[in-house]
């Protein structure tokens, strides 16, 4: 069987970025928009093609954390900039791409980016070449020449699929797109790494050899929606636990977890169509026993969302699941247990091993299963 791992939330933390293209692409990404550009017409994106723009003047572009997207519909509704200036602020950003940093997270629906510099100057140009060139895209104008990489070109034509929200900091901006489909969440986060390597890499990364990964629509869909059964599952568990501890105390919780948990992840899974749990290798409940395909996983203790093929057109997917500090009343060191927490737990789990855990560990995953012949798929790209 096929063994995949890869967290749901993954960091790059990029040191010293650069550019030019940060700018582009910082920009551009953030706003791709359909635009000539995208399919086939080159000159759209030379500065000679700039004349038939100039003069429009330079806009307020969106608005500080303005969102942007499908929701805000289409138009040509903000005032496009000097084809030269925008040029001259990237140039200016590519030429100091070391005093630019930039961090990117991979989300399960998308990606997130922080692009900054401690130089006001830097940190301004940042803050302006977003709107400038979402402006540029949404007036179809024309668009720097970097837009024929892959990723921009698959970006563009799917800008209609994915959302954006930006949002400016003290020294930079903050970009956050998001897709329901797996594909363009695969080319949102695709475009993100491919900014920073750009902010690495300087012009090489331009013309670097590059293709879009093989993307599984079936096996993606899938991904997706056993990410977000853990959610819902997540968030379910976490308000009914806090509305009980609330009300009743922690001791009085234990019952209704030892009661309800199971019918919690019941629910879950008939809502979405998968089975859904809870496992660990230290049990409190050993009807939590992980399903048998997970067994041999989870001697290896996997820290990071591992994904596996199984018979009959099913994806496995085990999704780590950490201590918190509001975890420790019923799964900490025994001596910080409250006692009549602990008596509770002797009570309804004789055999509890689910103690003298602390913040940060691993306390044991959700496991899924899928059915990959009815997750959903979608047409051509
Ligand atoms: C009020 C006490 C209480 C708190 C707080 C609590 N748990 Fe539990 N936990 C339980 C009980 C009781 C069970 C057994 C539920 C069952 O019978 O399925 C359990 C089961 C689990 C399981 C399933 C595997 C097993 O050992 O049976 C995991 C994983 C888990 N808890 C993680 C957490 C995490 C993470 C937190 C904090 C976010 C947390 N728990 C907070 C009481 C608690």
């Amino acid at each position: 069987m096929a063994i995949e791992t890869g967290s749901a939330m993954r960091c790059f933390p990029i040191g010293d970025l650069s550019g030019l293209i940060l700018g582009l692409l910082l920009g551009l990404t953030v706003c791709g928009q359909p635009s000539a550009a995208a399919d086939d017409d080159a000159t759209e994106t030379s500065p000679a093609a700039q004349e038939h723009e100039s003069g429009r003047g330079r806009g307020p572009g969106m608005g500080r954390g303005m969102g942007r997207g499908f929701q805000g519909g289409r138009g040509p509704g903000a005032k496009v900039g000097n084809f030269q200036a925008d040029m001259r602020t990237i140039h200016a950003m590519f030429d100091n791409r070391d005093k630019i940093r930039r961090s990117v997270m991979l989300l399960p629906d998308g990606a997130e980016s922080l692009t900054e510099s401690d130089d006001e100057e830097l940190a301004a140009m940042l803050k302006d070449h977003v709107p400038n060139m979402d402006a540029r895209v949404l007036g179809n104008a024309p668009l720097p020449p970097m837009t024929f990489h892959p990723v921009f070109v698959a970006l563009i034509k799917h800008a209609d699929d994915y959302t954006l929200d930006y949002e400016e900091t003290d020294k930079g901006v903050k970009v956050t797109y998001q897709s329901d489909d797996p594909y363009v969440v695969m080319l949102v986060q695709e475009h993100a790494k491919l900014v920073s390597r750009f902010l690495q890499n300087g012009h090489d990364e331009i013309h670097a050899d590059y293709e879009l990964p093989e993307f599984d629509e079936v096996t993606a869909a899938a991904k997706a929606k056993a990410l977000k059964a853990r959610g819902m599952l997540f968030t379910t568990l976490s308000s009914r636990l806090g509305e009980v501890i609330k009300a009743k105390g922690p001791a009085a919780a234990i019952e209704v977890c030892s009661k309800e948990a199971h019918v919690l992840a019941e629910n879950v899974g008939e809502q979405l169509g998968v089975r859904i749990g809870r496992t660990a290798l230290k049990l409190r409940n050993p009807a939590n026993a992980s399903p048998a395909w997970a067994e041999p996983l989870l001697s290896a203790t996997p820290s990071v969302a591992t994904f596996v093929d199984l018979p009959h057109n099913q994806l496995g997917a085990l999704l780590p699941i950490r201590l918190k500090e509001a975890c420790t009343t019923c799964h900490g060191p025994v001596d910080t247990i409250p006692p009549d927490v602990r008596e509770a737990l002797t009570a309804w789990y004789p055999d509890d091993e689910a103690t003298g855990f602390q913040v940060g560990d691993l306390r044991g995953w959700f496991w899924v299963e899928v059915d990959t012949a009815v997750a959903t798929t979608q047409g051509g790209r």
